[in-house]
């Protein structure tokens, strides 16, 4: 049997919207990708989205529109992808990393309060595979010393913890629709935010720094525009937004499907005594992972490959890649929760579209090939 890693849940409904986008004269950020901004504000219960091409953008643009630029610094876990740590120096600032909740794999707060200096401007938490960090005490954190709160929300639309969903208690809420994430259209990305200053500030910086857009140049009489600041060219198209409408409709079904397939993950795993981490409140499920031996990690991950079935590594703790390691002086033993979980974790196939005896067989794999590398 193959069980692919991920396989996405697009359907006929969303191939016949991207058609109806190419058939018509509008292939640029137009009505879909309004459409799509104001339905993802209903679902987020968040007033003001802006429809980017990356979380990534999101992120980047969203420090840029609060005034985060040279000489601050932004605190982020080491426990990520990497791209909510560029974000940050692509703003001109510099990433501070700091050590993660063993339980949960999310940003500890104690460590971002221990990290803060009079140079701190934001702060940068990561909801991770899913699970929300414990947004009640950053915000604490952040109103007790002035900062901004940003959320990599790439891994969570869809969760909820303590009362509070993403977005909620921050500043910015930053949306991925990457080809694996669960809400996806290949590449893809948004803002959502209360701040309608901040939400108008992204739109701006997203599109060259011009007061109009194709769609706002070419509706009615001919407008010229202006440029109003430095921008870049981070919009989002209405061919891939066309992607987005009918899934949207759809998410929470989605979620529904990986929440049971979860459920089934962790009836055979935790009864098995695999080590896993640990969800705190509604989980957007969107990525499975246990935690192994890490001398046994990287042979797990082959011979799991090798019985057909796609695994991942979400991730490598970020401060030990050359780059991190090289522009800032990390080193081993600096962040060890977040060094124990990128050596000992695998990630295994979580999506709607897998079937029943897929799952079986992944289960019955994995238990098969932990049990007998263990030596049991
Ligand atoms: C935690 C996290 N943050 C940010 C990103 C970046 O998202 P995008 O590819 O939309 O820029 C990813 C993508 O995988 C991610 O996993």
């Amino acid at each position: 049997m193959k069980v692919e890693f991920y396989r996405h849940a697009l359907d006929q409904t969303d191939i016949d919207n991207v058609v109806k986008v190419l058939q018509s004269v509008f292939l640029t950020t137009g009505p879909v990708t309004s459409e799509f901004e104001r339905r993802f504000s209903e679902y987020t219960g968040l007033p003001h989205v802006v429809a980017l091409n990356s979380c990534t953008s999101a992120m980047q643009l969203a420090l840029m529109g609060l005034g985060v630029g040279p000489n601050d610094e932004v605190i982020t876990t080491a426990m990520t992808f990497i791209a909510s740590a560029t974000c940050i120096e692509h703003c001109g600032a510099t990433p501070v990393l700091v050590d993660v909740d063993s339980s949960t794999g999310c940003i500890d707060p104690s460590a971002v309060e221990a990290a803060i200096t009079a140079r701190t401007k934001a702060i940068l938490p990561v909801h991770l595979y899913g699970v929300m960090c414990d947004m009640r005490a950053l915000k604490d954190i952040a109103d007790r010393h002035g900062l901004f709160l940003i959320e990599d929300c790439a891994h969570c639309i869809e969760g909820e913890r303590d009362g509070v969903r993403p977005g909620e208690l921050s500043d910015a809420a930053c949306y991925s629709f990457y080809a694996t994430k669960n809400l996806s259209c290949g590449e893809g990305g948004a803002i959502a935010t209360r701040n309608h200053e901040l939400a108008k500030q992204v739109k701006l910086l997203s599109l060259h720094g011009m007061s109009k857009n194709a769609a706002g140049r070419y509706h009615g009489a001919y407008q010229h525009w202006d440029m109003l600041t430095l921008g870049w060219k981070c919009n989002l198209d209405d061919i891939h937004s066309a992607l987005l409408l009918d899934q949207l409709s759809r998410l929470d079904a989605l979620w529904g499907r990986r929440k049971a397939i979860f459920d089934r993950y962790e009836e055979a795993f935790g009864s098995a005594g695999i080590h896993r981490p640990c969800v705190k409140g509604k989980s957007a499920h969107h990525l499975y992972t246990i935690w192994v031996d890490p001398d046994r990690r990287d042979s797990l991950l082959h011979e799991i490959q090798s019985r057909g079935i796609g695994v991942a590594v979400n991730f490598r703790a970020i401060h030990l890649l050359t780059y991190f390691r090289e522009t800032f002086a990390y080193k081993q033993s600096d962040f060890p929760m977040a060094e124990r979980i990128g050596s000992s974790t695998v990630s295994l196939p979580l999506y709607p579209l897998m079937q029943e005896e897929e799952v079986d067989y992944v289960i019955k794999t994995v238990l098969e090939l932990y049990f007998q590398q263990k030596g049991d």
